[in-house]
């Protein structure tokens, strides 16, 4: 047996062990029969290794801690730690406890522990995309087998176009409770995702006589075409420290916009108390509303949740969220909270749009919802992704001196400033190209062409949910050993 006092990276804190998906892939061999089960858990966690799954310097939780976890004895646990360790694949120390080792070669590397967007790349901090491996797939499994065994003939029929209101009620809770919002389940409208719900309260406003919204600049980059799919013409304004810039916004005639208040998509910043009331006094004032989208409100990591702003005024504030964060955008399925002036225009728009959203889908997520399943999936990624800002702040502390990050609060990325010494812009980001790091410029979201400005230093997009810790590391090094070159 190796002995070592630390772990690989010499950070015994920095592990993937929170909420890492190995511990669901074991579970399986966990309640295979009393004879075959030490085997089944050693062959598990040998595959999870031999395949990527598990990546080396992943730290292994404590016998103990598995072993409750996985509802088997400890000796289990310890025997298969002891017998992989043996083998080359585990490494473990004194007091430094167990890790993946990095003799093993993984014969493919899982699709899942990569940023899928960019094949080819060695390291990608594109934001958008949570850690797809964290997908509940054991709980998933079981919430749909009992969903198919309880779900009524008559639910199999088409739809309410608003949803099921077993899954309205359910999400009606939900939302109260971690959101504050004012949730009426008869105003909830079930929706595939933030996208689609921006199409549908574009198609209403348009129809109210809104044919144009603001939208924050800089901003989401979806917003414009999906409001031109609804025929509305978006108007970009600007930031300030406390959110969307109330003179600008006054001055645009728009009498809706389009805002992230509790984490500014992609600044970071939260809109302050005092900018949140002036923008609801403005919704009144031009008989307008202002659109939440809450794309990653249940995120937070060092400060109290900020509230939604929609549960300051409820007919003044169109509120949607999704499970494109906490669980996968390939679900496709959302929430749109509607005031009442916009509700029969949303409801008309969504049954001609699709007849209403699958059923099946919408019952399995109440039942997700009622259990406790949702709670317990948001407090593992919160864990995971708590985990991975830290090691992103402090590799680019370490690799790249002189960096400020800002909008690590919450959320799934975090804007890294660089000193202006590895400017300029353009030759930076050639030189991440060619070393295999992708990554955008804060000036990719700007509403219109933008030029970085160099005394201010290359601002970075750094998106790190859907990359372990290592990995984050490494990318970073890489992106310091670019600059340097
Ligand atoms: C700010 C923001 N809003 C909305 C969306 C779309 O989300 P959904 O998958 O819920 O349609 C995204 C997608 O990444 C986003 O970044």
């Amino acid at each position: 047996m190796t002995s070592s006092r630390t772990n690989p990276e010499g950070r015994p804190g920095a592990s993937e062990s929170a909420g890492s998906p190995a511990w669901e892939l074991l579970l399986p061999a966990a309640s295979a029969p009393a004879r075959t089960r030490g085997r089944s858990l050693q062959a598990a966690l040998r595959e999870a290794v031999r395949s990527g799954r598990l990546v080396p310097g992943t730290r292994l939780p404590s016998s103990r801690d598995l072993a409750a976890d996985l509802g088997v004895s400890r000796g289990l646990v310890t025997e298969a730690y002891e017998q992989l360790t043996a083998e080359g694949y585990l490494r473990s120390g004194r007091g430094a406890g167990t890790w993946v080792g990095g003799a093993v070669r993984a014969a493919h590397p899982r699709a899942r522990d990569l940023a899928p967007r960019t094949p080819g790349s060695r390291a990608d901090f594109v934001a958008g995309t949570p850690d797809l491996s964290l997908f509940p797939r054991t709980a998933w499994a079981t919430a749909h087998r009992g969903v198919l065994a309880e779900l009524p003939h008559q639910d199999l029929g088409y739809p309410d176009p608003r949803g099921l209101p077993r899954l309205r009620a359910a999400l009606a809770e939900l939302l109260a409770r971690r959101r504050g919002v004012v949730a009426d389940p008869e105003r909830i409208v079930v929706v595939s995702g933030v996208a689609q719900a921006t199409t549908l309260l574009g198609f209403a406003l348009h129809a109210h006589g809104l044919p144009t919204v603001g939208v924050e600049d800089p901003g989401s980059p979806q917003h414009d075409a999906l409001y031109a799919a609804a025929g509305v013409t978006t108007v970009a304004v600007p930031l300030d420290e406390d959110g969307v810039s109330l003179g600008p916004l006054r001055e645009s005639g728009v009498r809706a916009v389009v805002t992230t208040p509790s984490h500014q998509f992609p600044t970071g910043i939260a809109y302050s108390a005092r900018r949140r009331a002036e923008l609801l006094d403005w919704a009144r004032s031009v008989d307008g509303f202002v659109l939440e989208d809450d794309y990653d409100g249940d995120f937070r990591y060092d400060r109290a949740p900020v509230g939604a702003l929609q549960g300051l005024d409820p007919d003044r504030v169109a509120y949607a969220g999704s499970v494109s964060k906490s669980l996968a955008p390939g679900l496709r399925l959302g929430w749109l909270l509607v005031p009442e002036a916009l509700a029969d225009e949303v409801v008309e728009r969504k049954r001609t749009m699709d007849l209403g959203h699958p059923t099946i889908d919408q019952a399995l997520f109440a039942r997700f919802v009622e259990r406790g399943d949702y709670d317990r999936q948001l407090r593992r990624c919160q864990r995971a992704y708590r985990e991975r800002r830290d090691a992103l702040v402090s590799a680019l502390d370490e690799h790249l001196p002189g960096t400020e990050v800002s909008g690590i609060a919450a959320g799934l990325h975090v804007i890294a400033t660089l000193p202006p010494r590895y400017g300029p812009q353009e030759r930076f980001l050639a030189r991440l190209a060619t070393a295999g790091v992708t990554v955008r410029p804060l000036t990719d979201y700007a509403h219109a062409r933008a030029e970085p400005d160099e005394k201010q230093g290359v601002r970075l997009v750094l998106g790190y949910a859907h990359l372990p810790a290592t990995r984050i590391r490494d990318g970073v090094r890489l992106m310091a050993e670019a600059a340097r070159d």
